[in-house]
């Protein structure tokens, strides 16, 4: 098989599994091999505007199952990894967070700010940085589901989930982070992957 030809087999592998086998646990080393797929993941000006919360205790993964509309997959997941990302605020070029996330690159913040300044002024002049910092999220969950698939792990990204539940059960201040997207991973219960039911390429794809 070449690396495309594998490389597409783990994405056919993927599936959104909706429920998961409780005792087949997913190990320590499993959960820290899929939050690193999420952490190398790209993210706009390199800010990496997110935080991943591994959600393992059965305590908090029985709210969370409450605050996403009582998903089966929550409830029998392993893990249920929630990623936050911060609100417009953050993001001024004069915050704290912006200034210390953009002085680790080349050039430091002499080199960023000016870049990142004329960016900022578009999104925030059009209303643009809540969903700009939310759509970011997509990115790591996106990795950590095909990160996993290679592993023989299932998953599913959800976005039925109650925002504000969340990040009560999170502690989180509403004004500063949003839930992104939440993923749960684990070992499907039953193990037939289903047929993907795409479009053909030719109806979704045009070459210009
Ligand atoms: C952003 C996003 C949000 C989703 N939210 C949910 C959800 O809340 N509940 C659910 O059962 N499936 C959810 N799904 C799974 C999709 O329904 C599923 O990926 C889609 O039907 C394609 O099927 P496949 O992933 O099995 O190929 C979500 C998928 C994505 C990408």
């Amino acid at each position: 098989m070449t690396a495309q030809e594998q490389f597409a087999s783990v994405l056919r592998r993927r599936y959104a599994c909706r429920l998961f086998d409780t005792e087949h646990t997913i190990t320590d080393s499993d959960i820290a091999y899929i939050l690193d797929c999420g952490r190398l993941s790209p993210s706009s000006f390199g800010l990496e505007g997110w935080h991943f919360y591994a959600v393992i205790s059965p305590e908090k993964k029985k709210k969370l199952y409450a605050a996403c509309f009582m998903q089966e997959a929550v409830l029998t997941a392993g893990l249920a990894v929630v990623i936050v990302c911060r609100k417009a605020a953050s993001y001024k070029p004069e915050s704290s967070f912006v200034r210390e996330r953009a002085s680790r690159f080349p050039g430091g913040l002499d080199a960023f700010i000016p870049d990142y300044t004329g960016y900022y002024d578009y999104l925030k002049n059009n209303n643009l940085l809540d969903s700009w910092s939310r759509a970011q999220t997509y990115i790591p969950c996106t990795s950590m589901m095909i990160g996993a698939a290679g592993a023989g792990i299932d998953s599913c990204a959800l976005e039925g989930f109650e925002n504000q539940a969340v990040l009560e059960i999170l502690e989180l201040d509403p004004s500063v982070w949003d839930t992104g997207i939440i993923c749960v991973f684990g070992y499907a219960r039953d193990k037939t992957v289903p047929e993907k039911i795409r479009m053909p390429a030719g109806e979704i794809t045009s070459y210009v």
